[in-house]
This record gives structure tokens, C-alpha cells and sequence, in this order.
């Protein structure tokens, strides 16, 4: 049997139930390809299904590979591949309820990944698919985002949220970020128009009202928001589903989304960083044996922009 070094749990639990060793590699069925993972992102799910927060849901088999982000190249095809060819860069936002990429190989479904943008290396191409998609079809296919308009970001120096604005400006949109002072400077370079310090203003009597709220934080914040929605605007949360009795309430509409894999849109945003338009700001690369490392970082709640580990 073939082996790969991976880092995966065998029980939920703490940091400490991560285990890096020596896993057999996998094999691309019909449909599918093998990547070989130079690098993979982290993100607060990776965390959070090692916790065990989401096995009600995903009903995962242990063990289980973390990571659900992921760049690399494609290394053997499965039967039915026909887009993409052994070579390729690639990356991806990995179906979330199989093995992921804290690991030297992968298995995707080709439907699921995309060419990777040129301009970029593989660790820059590892911090956009998760953030990037949930980003897109947070402000567009769910928020409607239009040029005009304005949104305010939570966390706009996130993983999701720094890309978040980008898009929102990309679109047209008058953009608004929350986050604390050690991150205002970099959100004002990133385009955000109108920064608010979260620890010394209370954003709901700092901000006119706004067409969207995009919501990464949920609890006290979501319920805080409804107040700087205009009439008919939209609060999307991609935390917790917002109430629809206080979306009436408040004449306004809601939307909780869960991130889908998405090859073609995942080309678009390609595109974009290609187009410089777009750009994954990466703070911190870790090896791929320090995933403990990256999770305790990223599980801190402070992160600007990514954490990527690098695997090759
Ligand atoms: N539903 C889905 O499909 C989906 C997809 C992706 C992510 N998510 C969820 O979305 C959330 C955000 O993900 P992420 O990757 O962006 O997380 P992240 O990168 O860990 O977010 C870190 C950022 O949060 C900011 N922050 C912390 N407390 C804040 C507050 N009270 N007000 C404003 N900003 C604050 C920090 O800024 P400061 O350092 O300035 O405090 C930091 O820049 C997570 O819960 C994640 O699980 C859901």
C-alpha cells in the first residue's frame, strides 16, 4: 500500500487529538482526479468539525483528514475525466463531507476544482477557494450586491471578510468593515471606505443604513445589525440562520448560507486575482506537521487574511 504523511483525528476533541503519520494514499474513482496538495488552508471549520460541532450534519467516518482547501497539481485521473489533464494546477474547495488536504495527496471530484490562477503561487491559490466562494455567494448570489449599494462587513479582516471587500468594491458597492484598530490601516488599503472600530464604537450608531449586512460573526453581532439594514435590505449571515420573524420585524429579508463547492466560479475568481483585482493576503505559512500550530492560531479569532500550510 502507498502512503502519504496527513494529519487526521481519530476521536473529536482539542488540538491535541490531531495526529500527523503516515496514511495510504488515495485513489481517484470515475470522475475524480488525484491532486497533489502543495499547499492547504486553514479555516474556523477545520476547527470546528474536530471539535465535533458539525457531526450531526456531516456524518463523517473516522479517520478523518481536516482541511477543505487546497492547491496542488493534478497527479492521475479517474475514469470520465475529460477538462482537466495530469499537469495541471489546480485548486479547490473540496467537498467538506469527505477526506480533505492536510495531506501530500487528495481526491476531488473534477467538478469541484478549478485551474489555479497563474499569477499566484500555490500558497496565495490555497487561501481563496473556501473564503473566496463563501464570499461570492454571500454578497452576490444571496445578498444581490449591485453597484450603488452599500454592505457592511463583519470582520472585514478575516479570512472570508478580506476578500469580501475586495469583491464588494470589485462590484461597485460602497463597502463598510468592522475590525480592531491593529487592522484599519490594512482594510483602508484593501479599499474598505468607512473602517469601524468594533471595540470603541458600537457600529449600529456608527453606520447609515445599508442594502446588506454580511454576517461572519452571528450572536449579539447579527442581532445588532438588523438596526442598520434600510428598508427591503438583506442580512446574510454564514454563521447562524438569522430569524425570519425579526427580518419581517424589521421590514428587512434574511439569508444563511453554507458554502458550495463551485468549479466555474471558482475560474471567475481566478480571473480576477489574474486581473488583479482580487488578492488572498496570507499571514501566516506553517509546514504541513504543524497543523496543531495553525488551528490553535486560527481558532484565536484573529487572524488577518489566511494561515496556509505548506506541503510541498
Ligand atoms: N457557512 C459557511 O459556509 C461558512 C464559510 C466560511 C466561513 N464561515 C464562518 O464564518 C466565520 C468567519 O470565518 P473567517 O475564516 O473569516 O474567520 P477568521 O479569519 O478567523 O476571522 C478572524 C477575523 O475576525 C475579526 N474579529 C474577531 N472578532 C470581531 C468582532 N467582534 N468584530 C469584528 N471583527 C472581529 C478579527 O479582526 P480583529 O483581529 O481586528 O479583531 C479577524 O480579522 C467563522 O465562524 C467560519 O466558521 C462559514
Amino acid at each position: 500500500m502507498r502512503t502519504m504523511k496527513a494529519v487526521c483525528i481519530y476521536s473529536y476533541g482539542g488540538p491535541e487529538v490531531l495526529v500527523y503519520e503516515d496514511a495510504p494514499r488515495p485513489h481517484p474513482d470515475a470522475g475524480e482526479v488525484l491532486v497533489r496538495v502543495h499547499a492547504a488552508g486553514i479555516n474556523p471549520v477545520d476547527w470546528k468539525i474536530r471539535e465535533g460541532h458539525l457531526k450531526e450534519m456531516l456524518h463523517h467516518t473516522l479517520p478523518l483528514v481536516l482541511g477543505w482547501d487546497v492547491s496542488g497539481v493534478v497527479e492521475a485521473l479517474g475514469s470520465g475525466v475529460t477538462r482537466l489533464k495530469v499537469g495541471d494546477e489546480v485548486f479547490s474547495r473540496p467537498d467538506i463531507a469527505r477526506d480533505g488536504a492536510y495531506a501530500e495527496f487528495i481526491v476531488i471530484r473534477e467538478s469541484e476544482a478549478a485551474l489555479k490562477p497563474k499569477s499566484i503561487d500555490h500558497l496565495h491559490a490555497a487561501a481563496l477557494p473556501l473564503a473566496g466562494l463563501t464570499a461570492w455567494q454571500s454578497l452576490f448570489d444571496a445578498g444581490g450586491l449591485s453597484a450603488g449599494q452599500r454592505v457592511l462587513i463583519h470582520a472585514a479582516a478575516g479570512g472570508v471578510g478580506h476578500l469580501a471587500v475586495q469583491l464588494a468594491r470589485w462590484k461597485g458597492a460602497h463597502v463598510i468593515g468592522t475590525a480592531s484598530a491593529r487592522n484599519h490601516d490594512f482594510l483602508r488599503k484593501l479599499g474598505v471606505d468607512q473602517v469601524v472600530d468594533y471595540a470603541t464604537v458600537r457600529f449600529e450608531e456608527a453606520v447609515a443604513p445599508v442594502d446588506v449586512v454580511f454576517d461572519t460573526l452571528g450572536g449579539a453581532i447579527q442581532e445588532r445589525s438588523w438596526k442598520v439594514l434600510k428598508r427591503g435590505g438583506i442580512l446574510v449571515s454564514v454563521v447562524s440562520p438569522p430569524s425570519a420573524e425579526r427580518a419581517t420585524a424589521h421590514g428587512v429579508r434574511q439569508a444563511f448560507v453554507f458554502i458550495q463547492p463551485n468549479a466555474a466560479r471558482l475560474a471567475e475568481i481566478a480571473t480576477l486575482v489574474d486581473g488583479e483585482k482580487l488578492k488572498a493576503i496570507v499571514e501566516t505559512i506553517l509546514p504541513l506537521s504543524d497543523a496543531t500550530r495553525g488551528q490553535e492560531l486560527s481558532e484565536r479569532g484573529h487572524t488577518r487574511g489566511k494561515i496556509v500550510l505548506r506541503v510541498i
